[in-house]
């Protein structure tokens, strides 16, 4: 019999334990993954540091972890995109709402995904370098291509055709904004991101146009005058405190969207533990007074930010043109490059909980990634 353990939340603000899970058995259209690799994203250490405060849904203990590399070992009924072996990457998606948040949790070494939010991995490509895609590139996706975002245009996804409008990504040098940058390339739009100057030189090789400092006093000006005479599209504002900037910006060049993955203040910043403690009430209130704020320029101004969910493109159209039509090939070619570069931190599931603080602390245009053997 085949046993199966995972790295457990089993209370909110618990720090993670490991052991036994359940075998995962897989429902219609879903595949079980031997995972090889885990990557670490902003959202489960938010998820921790919230307790019931986000995701208030989830009834623990549950598994966190939404970006898996491995093997497919079983198939659920109806479900043949892969054979058994197949190497693939894909998004466990067991945080999110009516989702099996122990079964469809990407910490463990056996979990199950939709096979229509996986892709396959060529093998020549190391799973801890295909496991840094899967939210960032879903949320990117959802940032720029569902109807309630950005809209734009994904019908020639992978072609690049040529198209004169740009596209603003602010945080390039995030997971996401790496992968928004060069979605916005193969959907055809001219693409201008904000990073700091140490990754200016990959911003580019991702096909940014032209690349800004966020920290430089000048940087909405700057970013303006650089689109000056061209349409924009609209706008992704990615990390926290991005969505005050790209409202300046869509205000200042005519963009009627901007599409907010980020906060504006961290949700880091409180202890880890419940109840209203000082410094959670003053996070609150910055949050509600920032909203407030955000929302009342945009109304003025006629533009429309709107929260991203990632999850938001999963059994849609959008999911589909992007991890069935797009990436495969887009990988396979190498068209898609995959970012950001994954830094082992870790060989076994004990690592995540240290994984998670150390994100916490902050990392540059790279993705913490756990290799599970
Ligand atoms: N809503 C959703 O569904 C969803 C899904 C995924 C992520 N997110 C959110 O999106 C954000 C990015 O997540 P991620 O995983 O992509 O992050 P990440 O890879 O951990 O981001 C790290 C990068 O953030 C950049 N950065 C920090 N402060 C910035 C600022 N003020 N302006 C521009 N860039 C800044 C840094 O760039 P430099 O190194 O160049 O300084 C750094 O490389 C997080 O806030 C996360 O919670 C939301």
């Amino acid at each position: 019999m085949v046993t199966n353990s995972a790295a457990w939340i089993d209370a909110p603000y618990a720090e993670l334990v490991v052991r036994d899970s359940p075998y995962p058995v897989p429902g219609g259209g879903q595949v079980v993954i031997r995972v090889e690799a885990v990557a670490i994203n902003p959202l489960d250490a938010i998820v921790q540091s919230n307790g019931k405060l986000m995701y208030g849904w989830l009834d623990y203990p549950v598994v966190l972890g939404e970006d898996v590399a491995g093997e497919v070992v079983e198939a659920g009924p109806g479900a043949s995109r892969f054979a058994l072996g197949d190497r693939v990457v894909g998004y466990a998606i067991g945080l999110e709402k009516g989702r099996n948040a122990v079964a469809e949790g990407g910490f463990q070494h056996y979990v199950i995904l939709d096979e229509a939010l996986a892709a396959p991995i060529p093998d020549e490509v190391q799973f801890s370098e295909a496991v840094v895609l899967p939210l960032a590139v879903s949320t990117a996706a959802a940032a720029l291509f569902e109807s309630s975002q950005l809209a734009l245009d994904y019908s020639t996804l992978g072609a690049s055709p040529s198209r004169s409008d740009f596209v603003i990504v602010w945080g390039g040098a995030t997971s996401v904004g790496m992968n928004a940058i060069q979605l916005a390339r193969a959907a055809g739009y001219r693409v201008i991101t904000t990073a700091s100057p140490r990754n200016h030189a990959r911003m580019r090789e991702l096909g940014a146009e032209a690349v800004f400092d966020y920290g430089a006093s000048d940087v909405v000006a700057s970013v303006v005058e650089k689109v000056a005479g061209s349409r924009v599209a609209g706008i992704v504002a990615i990390a926290v405190g991005s969505a005050e900037p790209s409202v300046a910006i869509a205000a200042a060049t005519g963009a009627r969207r901007v599409a907010q993955t980020s906060p504006s203040v961290s949700f880091y910043d409180q202890p880890r533990s419940g109840g209203l403690s000082r410094a959670r009430a003053k996070l609150l209130a910055r949050l509600i007074w920032t909203n407030v704020a955000l929302q009342t320029r945009c109304a003025i101004r006629g533009i429309r930010a709107r929260f991203v969910w990632g999850s938001a493109i999963a059994g849609g159209p959008v999911g589909a043109a992007i991890w069935t039509d797009y990436l495969p090939a887009a990988i396979a070619r190498g068209q898609h490059i995959l970012g950001p570069r994954p830094r082992v931190v870790g060989g076994s599931l004990e690592a995540v909980q240290e994984a998670l603080n150390l994100m916490r602390t902050g990392v540059s245009a790279e993705k913490l990634v756990i290799e599970l053997r």
